[in-house]
C-alpha cells in the first residue's frame, strides 16, 4: 500500500523550536517555545556544513538542530559518517576553512550567545570557559610539549583571571578529583608519560576546568577498555551532577546511551531523524532507521545474540536524494518517500520523527516493533 498525496495537508510537524503547520502545500513555520525559565544550555538550530572536495561539495550537515538542558545528556548516534562529529566541530568553531564551511544555522549558549555568529577572537573567549570538548584520542587535544598541569592551569589563568599558583594548585584537585594517582607529581608530567586511560581522564581535567556550562564528548571511551571506560564515564556522571553540565555524548555504543543519556537524537545522512527522550526512542522506535540501528547493534543487557546488519549503503551526500535520505534502505518505502523529504513528526511524550509513516494519512505498518501513532487511511 502506497501513501499518494504529494503533499500532506494537515499534517503537525516539529522541530525543537517551531511547529510547522502543512495546508495547502505550504509549510507554515510558528514558534512553539513555550517560554522557561530555564534556557537550554546548548541549541543548535538548522545547521548546514558543507565541504570542497576533488569530487564536489560533500553537505555533510544538512539542517540539524537538537538541544540539551543543564544537567542532561544528549547522546547522538547514527552509522559512521552521518555528521555527528562535523555537526559539534562546527559549534567549536573546528571547521577546517577551507574545505569546509558552516553555509547557515545557529549554536545558541544558555539561550544568549549565537556561538556560530562571533569572530573567531570573540568564539575563542567561550570556548573552554563555557563549552568544552573531549575527543575520542587524547592526543588530539592535549600539547604534548607542555606539563599535564599547567595545560589544565593555563585555562585557569586565561579565563578565570587565577594566578598560575592557585591555577597549578587547582590542576592538582582536579587531577586527584579524576583519581589520577600522586596527582601532584603526576600533574609535573608530560602527556607521552601517561597511560591512555591516564590520559582520557586528564583530558576531562582540561575539559571541565573552567566548569563549562556544555561539555560535547566525541567517541570519549571508544579506544578504551571496558574498566576504563566505566570509571572515565561515572567520572563525566559525577562532575555533571556537581556542576549541573548538559553534556552531548556521541558514541556507537548502545549500553553508553542507555546508561549515560536522558535525551537522544538518532542521526542519518547529515539529518536528525528522530529524537527524544532515551527511553522511549529505544523502546518505542517510530523511525525505520532507528529499529535498523537497534537491530545491528548489541543490546545493553547483553540479551540480543543475533545482530541484524542493515542492508545497503547511506546516500551520496555529492547529491543527497531530494525525498527521504533512508529510502533505499528502507523496508517500509512508500511513494512520497522518494520526492519529498519527511520533516519532524510530533509521536508524543517527547518524541519526534522523521518519517512519513508517522503522518495522519499513512498506512499503519504490520511490523508491530514499529511505534506509529498515524491512522490508516479510511
Ligand atoms: N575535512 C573534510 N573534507 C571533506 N569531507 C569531510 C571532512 N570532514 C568530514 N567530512 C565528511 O562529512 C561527513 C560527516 O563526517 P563526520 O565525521 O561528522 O561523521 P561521523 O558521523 O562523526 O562518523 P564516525 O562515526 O565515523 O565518526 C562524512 O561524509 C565525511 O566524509
Ligand atoms: S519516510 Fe519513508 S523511506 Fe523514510 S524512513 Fe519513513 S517509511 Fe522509510
Ligand atoms: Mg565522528
Amino acid at each position: 500500500m502506497r501513501l499518494r498525496r504529494k503533499t500532506p495537508p494537515g499534517g503537525r510537524l516539529v522541530s525543537p523550536s517551531y511547529v510547522v503547520t502543512v495546508s495547502k502545500g505550504i509549510f507554515i513555520a510558528m514558534s512553539s517555545s513555550t517560554p522557561t525559565s530555564t534556557p537550554a544550555a546548548l541549541e543548535i538550530r538548522n545547521l548546514q556544513v558543507e565541504f570542497d572536495t576533488f569530487g564536489g561539495v560533500v553537505k555533510a550537515v544538512r539542517g540539524v538542530s537538537y538541544a540539551v538542558a543543564p544537567g542532561q545528556t544528549l547522546a547522538v548516534v547514527g552509522e559512521s559518517g552521518c555528521g555527528k562529529s562535523v555537526t559539534v566541530q562546527a559549534v567549536m568553531g573546528l571547521i577546517p576553512r577551507p574545505p569546509g564551511r558552516v553555509t547557515s544555522g545557529s549554536a545558541l549558549l544558555k539561550g544568549g550567545v549565537d556561538l556560530l555568529a562571533l569572530t573567531e577572537a570573540e568564539a575563542r573567549q567561550y570556548r573552554a570557559r563555557d563549552i568544552a570538548m573531549i575527543f575520542q584520542d587524547p592526543m588530539t587535544s592535549l600539547n604534548p610539549t607542555m606539563r599535564i598541569g599547567d595545560q589544565i592551569a593555563e585555562s585557569l589563568v586565561v579565563h578565570k583571571g587565577m594566578s598560575w599558583e592557585a591555577s597549578r594548585a587547582e590542576a592538582i584537585r582536579l587531577l586527584d578529583r579524576t583519581r589520577i594517582p600522586e596527582a601532584s607529581s603526576r600533574s609535573r608530567q608530560y602527556p607521552f608519560e601517561f597511560s591512555g586511560g591516564m590520559l582520557q581522564r586528564a583530558m576531562i581535567a582540561v575539559a571541565v576546568a573552567c566548569r563549562p556550562a556544555v561539555l560535547i564528548a566525541d567517541e570519549p571511551t571508544t579506544a578504551l577498555d571496558v574498566t576504563i571506560q566505566d570509571q572515565v564515564l561515572e567520572l563525566m556522571r559525577e562532575i555533571q551532577r556537581e556542576e549541573k553540565m548538559a553534556i552531548v555524548l556521541i558514541t556507537h555504543d548502545l549500553g553508553v546511551v542507555a546508561r549515560m543519556a536522558d535525551e537522544v537524537a538518532v542521526m542519518y545522512a547529515g539529518q536528525i531523524v528522530e529524537q527524544g527522550p532515551v527511553g522511549s526512542i529505544f523502546k518505542n522506535s517510530s523511525h525505520p532507521y532507528t529499529l535498523g540501528l537497534r537491530q545491528a547493534m548489541p543490546s545493553s543487557d547483553g540479551s540480543r545474540t543475533r545482530l541484524l546488519p542493515i542492508e545497503g549503503s547511506p546516500p551520496d551526500l555529492f547529491r543527497p536524494p531530494v525525498g527521504c535520505g533512508y529510502c533505499a534502505r528502507c523496508p517500509f518505502a512508500m511513494q512520497v518517500c522518494e520526492f519529498h523529504s519527511p520533516p519532524l513528526f510530533d509521536v508524543g511524550s517527547g518524541q519526534s520523527s522523521a518519517c512519513w509513516l508517522q503522518h495522519s494519512e499513512a498506512p499503519r505498518s504490520r511490523d508491530s516493533r514499529l511505534h506509529q501513532k498515524g491512522k490508516a487511511p479510511a
